[in-house]
């Protein structure tokens, strides 16, 4: 049997060129949240099953998780998604940690998916998510991370929006003006998820059948023509929702204030499809319209802890792909370039006896912090400029006879196409000279 080279299927191996994109991006995740003092925490790849059914709903449990029974007859899952991890560890410390808790983590998760564009079977989230925080404050500390770090990605509103909804707001309309209970809420949002899918006549029919007071079909499809946070305003106070419409009102002002309004809109259709979120819910989503799709999602989830018998502390956070960031900043022509490996200095030695001068000159100017790559074998000067450019590096060394017995270093600038001499052992100057500024 011949094994196949590929990797499984939905999963990525991540060559050079692809793995400094994702240093990349991990890299601007995690200076982002550590600028908003959010700490780095991790967990298992494992978890038990009964974890994830609690909360995460049933799409999740039934036709994604990756699970088996151990040895021990315990039944264990790859954990498809982190918050549930987290708020497990959140439950073990949360009575003497101060709140509000922040914390941060990139993990890989899997879930059986069909592989397609944006949709792989294994990929890596970024999670920020904040505990304890005063009502609002926390969302809106969550959403300045998101935006903070889609800016530093070089993106900005013409590029992404974050399409947000609460909810309690809509628990509000569906239950006390359309007179839903739990269980008919519940499938007034998956009608929701469905309704661009399904058309209006899907809407209605589906609607119909929850056999709801009179009026509820006009209510749920008025509900589904708001566009603005206004709308949906005048819509509550239509149906007598003041409570839900005031704090709409509050958190709204709050999003003009932190300057947010430019880039959160409101939509009927994001619901998320998690069954633990219990208050605003939002994703981002990428304007191009070769990539309609939502590379972040999260919102604010107040109950988590209770599946540990624990106090509720209100959660609320996102979890932002790897696979849909990386398409985003591919389709807006905001990746840079990671072709090339990124080097300083390529020593060259030009014969046998250069080798060991040149690796003890690589190995000190390495210790001032200059990335060196030094061929290991004497190399003609014909062949040093490709493999110099192939390994990324700007500058040049040249040793051989003369070099070691004048003490005196010739350093090429690739791109300037200028050369400068050093004495040997300069070893600071020398970096100086090499290092990048800053
Ligand atoms: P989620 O909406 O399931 O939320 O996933 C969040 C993001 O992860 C998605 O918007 C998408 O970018 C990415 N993603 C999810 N599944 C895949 C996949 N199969 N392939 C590639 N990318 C994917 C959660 O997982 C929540 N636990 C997030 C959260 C954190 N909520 C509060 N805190």
């Amino acid at each position: 049997m011949t094994l196949s080279k590929k990797p499984y299927r939905g999963t990525r191996d991540f060559f050079p060129t692809d793995k400094r994109k994702r240093d990349y991006l991990f890299n601007a995740m995690s200076q982002t949240a550590e600028l908003f003092g959010y700490e780095s925490y991790d967990g298992p790849l494992l978890e038990e099953v009964d974890l994830y059914r609690a909360k995460s709903g049933e799409e999740l449990i039934n036709e994604q998780i990756y699970s088996f029974t151990d040895r021990g007859e315990r039944e264990v899952a790859i954990r498809p998604e982190m918050t549930p991890t987290l708020a497990r560890m959140v439950a073990q410390i949360h009575k003497v940690e101060t709140k509000p808790i922040r914390w941060y983590a990139i993990p890989n998760l899997m879930r059986y998916e069909k592989p397609q564009r944006g949709r792989l079977r294994e990929h890596w989230q970024f999670n920020v998510d904040i505990f304890g925080a005063p009502e609002h404050a926390g969302e809106i500390e969550i959403l300045q991370v998101a935006v903070t770090l889609m800016k530093k990605l070089g993106a900005t509103s013409e590029h992404f929006e974050i399409l947000l909804n609460d909810r309690r707001v809509v628990d509000a309309l569906f239950k006390q003006a359309m007179g839903a209970n739990d269980e008919q809420a519940l499938k007034l949002y998956k009608i929701v998820d469905a309704a661009k899918k399904i058309g209006s006549d899907g809407v209605n029919k589906k609607v119909a059948e929850l056999s709801l007071p009179a009026n509820a079909l006009e209510i749920f499809n008025k509900y589904l023509a708001v566009t603005s946070f206004e709308g949906l305003g005048n819509l509550l106070k239509e149906y007598k929702q003041d409570e839900a419409s005031q704090s709409l009102l509050q958190f709204t002002q709050k999003l003009e204030l932190m300057n947010l309004s430019d880039f959160v809109k409101f939509d009927p259709a994001v619901v998320r499809g998690l069954d633990y979120y219990t208050g605003v819910v939002f994703e981002i989503f990428d304007k191009h319209p070769d990539n309609r799709r939502a590379l972040c999602g999260g919102g604010a989830y107040a109950n988590l802890l209770k599946i540990f018998n624990e106090e509720p502390v209100a959660g609320i956070g996102f979890g932002l792909g790897d696979v849909t960031m990386t398409d985003f900043l591919e389709t807006h022509g905001l990746m840079p370039n990671f072709d090339v490996a990124n080097n300083d200095l390529l020593i060259a030695p030009l014969d046998e006896q250069a080798m060991a001068k040149s690796q003890l000159l690589a190995q000190s100017l390495r210790e001032e912090g200059v990335k060196v790559v030094c061929a290991l074998e004497p190399i003609k000067l014909k062949k040093a400029f490709p493999m110099a450019e192939k390994k990324g590096a700007s500058f040049v060394a040249f040793i051989g006879a003369n070099e070691i017995e004048n003490e005196l270093l010739p350093i090429k600038n690739l791109k300037e196409k200028s050369q400068q001499e050093f004495k040997m052992s300069d070893i600071k100057e020398i970096a100086k000279h090499l290092l990048p500024e800053g």
